[in-house]
C-alpha cells in the first residue's frame, strides 16, 4: 500500500491516522497512514527520509507549518500566499506543497454548519500560522467583510496587508482592528489563538457576538472548551474544530489519491468517538 504519515512535535494525539484509514475503507482505497514524531530540528531531514524509503506524502501538523512550506519545490497558490503548508507530495524528487486547512474551515461552516461566507460580517482572531493558513480561503468565500484582530496589532497588520490583493478580488472589505477598538456584532467569529490551550480568557469583547453569531474554535476538545463555553454564553451558536480538521484532511486525501472521501460521515463517526 502507499505509504503516507502525519509529522508534528507532538503527534501523539493526532486524529489524522484514524480519519485517513476511515477514508480509505470508505473509498474502497488502500493506504498506510501513521504518526511520525520529528526532532524539532529535524523536519527537513525526516521529509527526506520518508520519502527516500517510499513515502508518497505527509501531512504537518505544529510546529512545522511554516518549515514545509519553505523546504518545498513547488507550492500551491494557497500554500505560497499563506507561506504555511499542512500537505505534502513526492513527486519525481521533489517535493510538492498545499494548504488544505483554509478550504477545511471554509467546507466546515458551510457545508457542515450550512451556514453560507459570502456576504457575511466575519472576525478572524489571532495573527499566527493558524491564522495564516486559512486567510485567503476564507477571502475566496466572499465576506463582506473581514476583521482581523490580534494581540499583538502589528502582526494582524501585516497578515491583512500581504492578502489585500486577495481581498480586492473579492471584493472584500480586509481590515486589521486592535483588541480595543473592536466593534461588532459579527457573523461569524473564528477563533485560531491558542487562547483556551492557555487557560487564558477569550481575547475579545462579547460585543463582537449577537444571538446566533457562529462562534468557531479551530480547535477541540479541552482547548477549545473556554471559547465555547463563552459563545453558548452569549447565546451565539458554538463549533468546535473537529469538522475543519476533518475537511482538511478529506482535501489532503484528494490532492494525494485523486478521490472525494465522504467526509460527512467520517465527522459523525469520530464526534461519537471523541465526545
Ligand atoms: P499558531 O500557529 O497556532 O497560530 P502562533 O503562531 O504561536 O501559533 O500564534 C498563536 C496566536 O495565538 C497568536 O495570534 C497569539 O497572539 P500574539 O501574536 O499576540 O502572540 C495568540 N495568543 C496566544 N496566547 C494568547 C493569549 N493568552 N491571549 C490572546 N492571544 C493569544
Amino acid at each position: 500500500a502507499d505509504r503516507y504519515c502525519v509529522m508534528g512535535n507532538p503527534v501523539a494525539h493526532s486524529r489524522s491516522p484514524w480519519i485517513h484509514a476511515r477514508f480509505a475503507e470508505l473509498a474502497g482505497d488502500l493506504i498506510h497512514y501513521g504518526a511520525q514524531l520529528v526532532a524539532l530540528d529535524g523536519f527537513a531531514e525526516g521529509v527526506r527520509a520518508f520519502s527516500a524509503s517510499g513515502g508518497r506524502g505527509c501531512n504537518v501538523t505544529v510546529p512545522f507549518k511554516f518549515e514545509a512550506a519553505a523546504i518545498a519545490d513547488r507550492l500551491t497558490d494557497r500554500a505560497r500566499i499563506a507561506g504555511a503548508a499542512n500537505t505534502l507530495r513526492f513527486e519525481d524528487g521533489q517535493i510538492h506543497a498545499d494548504n488544505t486547512d483554509g478550504a477545511g474551515l471554509v467546507a466546515d461552516i458551510e457545508r457542515n454548519a450550512g451556514i453560507s461566507i459570502a456576504g457575511r460580517e466575519v472576525l478572524l482572531i489571532g495573527a499566527g500560522g493558524a491564522s495564516a493558513g486559512v486567510l485567503g480561503p476564507l477571502l475566496g468565500a466572499a465576506p463582506a467583510r473581514l476583521v482581523v484582530a490580534n494581540r499583538t496589532a502589528e502582526k494582524a497588520r501585516a497578515l491583512v496587508d500581504s492578502h489585500q490583493a486577495l481581498a480586492h478580488l473579492a471584493d472584500c472589505l480586509l481590515q486589521a482592528q486592535p483588541i480595543e477598538a473592536l466593534s461588532g456584532p459579527f457573523d461569524i467569529v473564528i477563533n485560531a489563538t491558542a487562547s483556551s490551550l492557555a487557560g487564558a480568557a477569550v481575547p475579545v469583547p462579547a460585543s463582537v457576538l449577537r444571538p446566533g453569531s457562529l462562534a468557531l474554535d479551530m480547535m477541540y476538545g479541552p482547548s477549545a472548551a473556554a471559547f465555547l463555553a463563552w459563545a453558548r454564553q452569549h447565546q451565539a451558536m458554538p463549533r468546535d474544530g473537529l469538522g475543519m480538521l476533518v475537511e482538511q484532511a478529506s482535501e489532503a486525501f484528494f490532492h494525494w489519491r485523486g478521490i472525494r472521501p465522504p467526509s460527512a460521515q467520517v465527522l459523525a463517526e469520530l464526534r461519537a468517538l471523541v465526545d
